[in-house]
């Protein structure tokens, strides 16, 4: 009885610790098709390939025009964009 209680605490920190990495990256995802494509469409965006440094410089430019990314999101942000990378 004890080992199963043991072995089901294991098996939801195990499905959170593989799950959460997708949800955030969605959210991530949904974030940046809705704020940068509000200026320019979501293909100037998609069609870039540059590196996370590259993407850093883009993303503070891009936030001093008015991109409403907040500073927490901005790490997430810049990796995402990096994933987009041909
Ligand atoms: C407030 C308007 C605005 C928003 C919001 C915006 N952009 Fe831009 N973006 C521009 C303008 C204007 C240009 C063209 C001038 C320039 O490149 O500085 C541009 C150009 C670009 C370019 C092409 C130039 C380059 O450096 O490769 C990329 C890529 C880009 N934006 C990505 C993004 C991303 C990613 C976001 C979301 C984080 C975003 N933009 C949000 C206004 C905006």
């Amino acid at each position: 009885m004890k080992n199963s209680f043991v072995i089901l605490v294991i098996g939801a920190f195990l499905f959170l610790f593989m799950a959460s990495p997708v949800v955030a990256q969605s959210e991530v995802k949904a974030l940046v098709e809705k704020e940068c494509s509000r200026c320019h469409g979501i293909a100037r965006v998609n069609k870039a390939s540059k590196d996370a440094a590259a993407w850093e410089k883009t993303v503070n430019r891009m936030i001093k025009k008015g991109a409403a990314i907040k500073p927490e999101e901005k790490d997430d942000v810049i990796k995402y964009l990096s994933t987009l990378k041909k």
